[in-house]
């Protein structure tokens, strides 16, 4: 499938995975897919900061590209490991140090960061361990986007899936727009998509059940 449309509806086909009670934070793999084939050649190297269970790393080597992921959580990255086939790789660290670890330069960026709403007492990129405000968070993300663009190749892609929050007892969070804008900072705005779940669970009032965003960046 190209991407020829700036929305579509993917199914919510989300993996359950053995040992693991909570893996909603899983995109569906055919959304990887999609934006690896259109954006990368065989070949070529598909990198997630944010790797989670690797759904990116295993739809980039299905695809015969290179998967490399940083991952914070010790558990999942052990779970990729078993999985995963050479020369694809996951790093157990965090992605706020990148420059230190042993990276090659990358073709596409495909991601998705851990959420935050803006009235959060504890920052997710810290794995939820330590306590930070909305603002450490997006400067943490731009902490991570200044290395990255250190890694990506001229003229590589970068694309974050993220959507704005909101739920019946909370107000908004424009997550989207906040991180859309630390990227672009680094990256030039190529365009956004829109992406919808066909059937979603829908079991909450959350926004991110019904749509999110795919936020594409050139390295120019
Ligand atoms: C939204 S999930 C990504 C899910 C992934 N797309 C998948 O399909 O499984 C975000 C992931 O980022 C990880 N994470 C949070 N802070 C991190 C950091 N500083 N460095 C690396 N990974 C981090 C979390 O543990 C979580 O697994």
């Amino acid at each position: 499938m190209s991407i020829n449309k700036s929305w579509f509806v993917l199914e919510d086909k989300i993996k359950k995975i053995a040992g693991f009670s909570y893996t909603d934070i899983q995109f569906t793999q055919a959304l990887p897919e999609m934006f690896i084939k259109e954006y990368t050649q065989k070949g070529d190297v598909v990198f997630d900061p944010f790797a989670g269970f690797g759904t990116t790393l295993f739809a980039a080597s299905k695809l015969g590209r290179v998967g490399v992921g940083v991952e914070y959580d010790e558990e999942r990255v052990s779970y990729i490991k078993k999985t995963l086939k050479s020369p694809s790789k996951i790093i157990n660290d965090s992605s706020l140090q990148l420059s230190k670890l042993d990276l090659p330069k990358i073709d596409l960026v495909f991601t998705s960061p851990p959420y935050m709403r803006y009235f959060d007492k504890e920052n997710p990129l810290s794995n939820y361990t330590k306590a930070g405000s909305y603002k450490d968070y997006l400067s943490g993300i731009n902490k991570i986007c200044s290395q990255l663009k250190k890694i990506v190749k001229k003229n590589g892609y970068v694309v974050f899936e993220v959507s704005n929050t909101f739920d019946k007892d909370y107000p908004m969070t424009p997550l989207a727009w906040d991180v859309g804008k630390v990227i672009s900072k680094y990256f030039y705005f190529e365009r956004d998509f829109i992406f919808c779940f066909k059937n979603a669970k829908i079991k909450s009032t959350s926004a991110n059940d019904k749509h999110s965003y795919c936020l594409l960046f050139k390295n120019i």
